[in-house]
Formats: C-alpha cells, sequence, structure tokens
C-alpha cells in the first residue's frame, strides 16, 4: 500500500532514500565510550580475531559486490589477504579453508540457499564463519559462528539498494575491527577512518537532495539505449559492476561491467558513435594516479564517440571537459567513495526502468531471495 512506501511510489525508491539511514543505523552502538570499535555480539573471542590469517567472503549478486568493495579496504588495513568468491562457485573447486580462516558471508535475505551451502561447507572444514546479515534469526546467520547484523530495515524491492550500503558499512566496521584487535594499525589512523565513515550518511543525502534532476534527465535522454558499459578501478570496478546489475535486473537492459584498465585489452571494441559508457571516477587526491587513469580511460571512448556518463567528485575538471552528463558527489577518501558513487545509479536504473513502464519493485524472473540452489 501508498502507506508501507512511506509515500514513495515504490519500495526502491523508498529504499534509496534510506541509504544514509542503513549506513547510519549500521553504526550505531557499535562504539565505546573511549570510540573504540565493540562488536560484542559477534561471540568471537579476541584471542581468535588475532589469530586469522585469511577472510574469505561468500556471496552471491549485490552483496558480492559489497564482499568485492570490503577486499579492498580490509587488504589494505590488516594485511592479511581477502579473497571474494561467489558462493556458488566455493564450494565446488575445494578451497583452502583452516582454522585460522574466515569466512564472511555476506546475505540480505539470510536465506540464499548457495551462501547457505557455501557456509556449511567452510564450517565442516574447521574454519569460522561470520554472517553479515540484514534479517534477524535468518538461516545463514542461525548456522554461522558469529554475526554482525546490518540494520538497513526490512528491504522489500527485489533489486537490493539500502542493503548494499550497510552491508560495506559492516565489513568495514569488520576490518578495523580486526586492525584494532591485531594492532595492525594506529588508533588513530582507525578513528580517522571511523570519522569518515559517519560522516556518509551525510554525503549520501547531498546525492539524494541535489543530482535526482540530473539523473532523471540522463534516463530520458538514454531510455532507447540498447546496452551499456559500465567502468571503474579500485573501489569504483565492484561499484561499476553493482550499477550495471542494477539497470539489467530493473530495466531490461543489456549491460557490462569492467575494470576500467580492461578496456583496452577487449571493451574497447564495442565502443561506437553513442554508445552510453558509465565512468566512475575516483577522487582526483589521494590515489590520484587511478584518478589520472581514468581519465585517459575517458578520452579514449570519448573520441571513438561514446556517450559518457560520469560518476565524480564535485568540481572534478577533468570530468567537466569530456563527459556528456556528470553525476556529482561531494569529496570522500577512495575506500568511502563506494557508498556514495553507488546511489546514483541507483536512482539512474530506477528512472530508466520507470521510463520503460516496468514494475521496479517485481522485475519478471527474479526473486528477492533465491531459497534453491
Ligand atoms: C537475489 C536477489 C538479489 C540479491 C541476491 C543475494 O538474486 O534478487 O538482489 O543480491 O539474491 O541475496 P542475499 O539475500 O543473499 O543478499
Amino acid at each position: 500500500s501508498a502507506a508501507e512506501k512511506g509515500g514513495w511510489d515504490s519500495f526502491m525508491d523508498k529504499e534509496i532514500h534510506e541509504d544514509p539511514a542503513a549506513v547510519q543505523r549500521t553504526l550505531l552502538g557499535r562504539f565505546d565510550t573511549n570510540g573504540d570499535i565493540t562488536l560484542d555480539e559477534v561471540r568471537i573471542d579476541e584471542h581468535d580475531f588475532k589469530s586469522i590469517d585469511k577472510i574469505i567472503v561468500v556471496a552471491c549478486g549485490t552483496a558480492s559486490y559489497a564482499g568485492q568493495v570490503a577486499k579492498y579496504a580490509i587488504e589494505h588495513w590488516v594485511r592479511i589477504p581477502v579473497e571474494i568468491e561467489l558462493a556458488h562457485e566455493f564450494r565446488y573447486r575445494d578451497p583452502i579453508l583452516t582454522p585460522r580462516t574466515l569466512v564472511v558471508a555476506i546475505s540480505q535475505s539470510g536465506e540464499t540457499m548457495d551462501t547457505l551451502m557455501a557456509l556449511r561447507h567452510a564450517r565442516e572444514q574447521g574454519s569460522k564463519v561470520l554472517a553479515i546479515c540484514n534479517t534477524q534469526g535468518a538461516s545463514i546467520p542461525r548456522e554461522s559462528d558469529a554475526v554482525l547484523y546490518t540494520h538497513a530495515g526490512p528491504e522489500v524491492a527485489v533489486a537490493s539498494t539500502k542493503a548494499f550500503v550497510a552491508q560495506i558499512t559492516a565489513a568495514y566496521l569488520l576490518g578495523l575491527y580486526l586492525a584494532q584487535v591485531k594492532g595492525a594499525m594506529f588508533r588513530d589512523e582507525i578513528h580517522q577512518m571511523l570519522d569518515s565513515l559517519k560522516d556518509m550518511p551525510r554525503k549520501i543525502q547531498w546525492v539524494l537532495d541535489t543530482q535526482p534532476k540530473t539523473i532523471q534527465a540522463a534516463a530520458e535522454r538514454m531510455v532507447n539505449a540498447n546496452s551499456f558499459l559500465f567502468l571503474g578501478r579500485h573501489v569504483g570496478y565492484p561499484v561499476a559492476l553493482e550499477g550495471a546489475l542494477k539497470l539489467k535486473e530493473i530495466a531490461y537492459t543489456f549491460t557490462e561491467g569492467f575494470a576500467a584498465g580492461e578496456l583496452k585489452h577487449g571493451p574497447i571494441a564495442l565502443v561506437d558513435e553513442g554508445e552510453p559508457v558509465v565512468f566512475i571516477v575516483p577522487p582526483q587526491r589521494g590515489r590520484n594516479v587511478l584518478h589520472a587513469k581514468v581519465i585517459s580511460g575517458i578520452e579514449e571512448v570519448k573520441a571513438r564517440g561514446a556517450y559518457i556518463i560520469a560518476v565524480a567528485e564535485q568540481g572534478d575538471p577533468d570530468v567537466e571537459r569530456y563527459a556528456d552528463v556528470v553525476f556529482w558527489r561531494p569529496a570522500c577518501p577512495t575506500l568511502m567513495s563506494p557508498l556514495v558513487d553507488v546511489v546514483p545509479l541507483q536512482l539512474f536504473a530506477m528512472d530508466m526502468a520507470k521510463l520503460k513502464g516496468y514494475d521496479v519493485d517485481k522485475p519478471r524472473n527474479l526473486a528477492k531471495s533465491v531459497t534453491v540452489e
């Protein structure tokens, strides 16, 4: 009913607008009075956490892209290897699991059978499993050794939106907690990262307040496009994959997401006059080597006549020069950028689907939670 949708015309609309709250609520109650992370509910003791020497994330769909984002952050912060694998591939390749491997199962519903089977396999091999889940008491958290709940609130629309930003937030808390117990970072550095994380709801809100008109206009212009390429580097790569997934799930548009560095190794062959290409542009400061590389990718496809949509930092002059449309984001550290960069892509997919007259909450052929293997 209209009341359940909180005045929005779809659950997807409502849930995208809950992105800031999803991040905020997932951070709530996770700090002690000194501002250090406490994950009391997690029930794996500090000694066991200290001995973890590898993480394997298992998940499907959108949750797997949240895991892919977390890999960049956790490896950088904790200096232990993080693998990310689709849950349905994981079990069948005889993965290397030891008691010091932490398997992190990410699932919004907590009922995805592929993910459940993967975690059962990991536990049989003697590894500890931690679930990042949005649904209290679901099968995946029940069968795990520990659970870190995302507090995004119930997600009804089939295409996952607010759960994604909450999953990244929870995985980042886990990573920074590991850095804390392992002494992998200085306390000040951890607190600085946490401050940036706590600032993200406000930045996401800025996008929701200022960008929808531009996004709607872009969707109107591109509604008849047959295909889209999505490109990003570093944490922008999984964001590109998620943006591509959203558009195929609900607007039934053929999309491909690629690592921007792969462009010259194949995808550029697809670029023709008018082909829409979406670039996730890294922040200008910090890792600006990557920024320059993405900009040169934009130049290359622009030279072949592509129609460029960029997600970029406010006022980025290189982007202004080449892009046909820009969805702006406020400045933020590179590792935080996925939390905000995915938001315009969620809105864009929704606008495209609505313009095509599709039911954005119930796309054809898809289920909210896939409880069969
Ligand atoms: C289904 C949904 C996707 C979701 C995936 C994983 O395919 O349509 O939106 O990302 O399952 O779901 P989970 O509940 O495990 O996060």
